[in-house]
């Protein structure tokens, strides 16, 4: 059997721009290349400027790259008819203001050649999931900043795509918005869909990704399934031992002898409180990657 396509496939794919008077150059994606598998939920991770933005542009045919090549649903960008199976979130969407939440998703449908009842159906059902439908006649200008968030999201599933692209899909939300994102994002992947979105919050990488990309300065520094980016980086043993009424901490590095101390401490009339490997957290690796990508400059 042959391997279902990618469902994003990014080959050594670079943009310079060249602005100002001077024309001065800024190479910010430096031959960057990745693939996302059909059904997983994929983290495109990076500080400010990393060329998170940038990539996704070319990804959705919206910039020319200057060199490199990507392809969405195995077809090469741009190609209109795997567009039409792709959904897409931009990092700043434009709305019409002076349109309801609705009238703006029936908008959004007629773009994709939807029949006016399946409209319907699909704004108010997504309208329900984004957690809108109190507000669908409200104009958007009426909106708040994660209302709009929230409308974008529903405009990125208009068409059902298989594949959905966010750009930065929770920024503008409080902790409560964020969680209906991530179990709204969570729901994509049980009903089969890929998700690939940008994001620097990393708490949402690590409870949702299935697999990530880490960028910094144009390039990629690491691609993998989260715990295989961190597990092999045990930071210490924590263990906690209480005697005579006392909890006493210690944290053993990695390679010391977990069971001995134990055993010691339990010799000695303690009791075993708590043990805990503390792993890096991608908070860590991604404070590595930028600290040693200042150091490269
Ligand atoms: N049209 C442009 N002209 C010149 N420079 C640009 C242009 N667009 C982006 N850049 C530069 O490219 C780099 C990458 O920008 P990009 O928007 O892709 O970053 P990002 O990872 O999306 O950052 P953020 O997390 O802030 O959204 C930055 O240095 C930015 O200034
Ligand atoms: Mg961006």
């Amino acid at each position: 059997m042959t391997e279902p396509a990618p469902a994003i496939r990014v080959d050594d794919l670079k943009k310079t721009f060249a602005f100002g008077f001077l024309r001065r150059k800024v190479q910010a994606v430096r031959g960057v290349s990745f693939e996302v598998r059909p059904g997983e939920i994929f983290g495109f991770v990076g500080p400010n400027g990393a060329g998170k933005t940038t990539t996704i542009k070319m990804l959705m045919g919206l910039i020319f790259p200057s060199g490199g090549s990507c392809e969405l649903l195995g077809r090469r960008v741009p190609d209109v008819h795997a567009k039409r199976r792709v959904g897409f979130l931009p990092e700043t969407p434009y709305f019409y203001e002076h349109l309801s939440g609705r009238e703006f998703l029936h908008l959004c449908g007629r773009l994709f050649d939807l029949p006016a009842d399946e409209r319907r159906a699909r704004a108010d059902r997504l309208l329900e999931e984004v957690g809108l439908a109190g507000a669908a006649s409200r104009p958007l200008r009426k909106y708040s900043k994660g209302m709009l968030q929230r409308l974008g999201l529903a405009q990125a599933l208009i068409n059902d795509p298989e594949l959905v692209v966010l750009d930065e899909p929770m920024s503008g939300l409080d902790p409560i918005g964020r969680k209906e994102i991530r179990d709204l994002i969570g729901g994509l992947r049980a009903r089969g869909k890929t998700v690939f979105f940008s994001t620097h919050i990393l708490a949402d990488v690590e409870l949702l990704c299935d697999r990530c990309a880490i960028i910094v300065g144009g390039a990629i520094r690491d691609v993998g399934p989260l715990e295989k980016l961190l597990s092999p980086k045990l930071l210490h043993t924590e263990v906690v031992i209480e005697r005579d009424g006392h909890a006493e901490e210690r944290r053993l590095p990695p390679g010391d002898d977990v069971q001995a101390f134990l055993r010691e401490a339990l010799a000695a009339g303690g009791r075993v409180v708590s043990v805990t490997p503390v792993r890096e957290h991608l908070e860590d690796l991604f404070v590595r990657e930028v600290e040693a990508d200042k150091a490269r400059q």
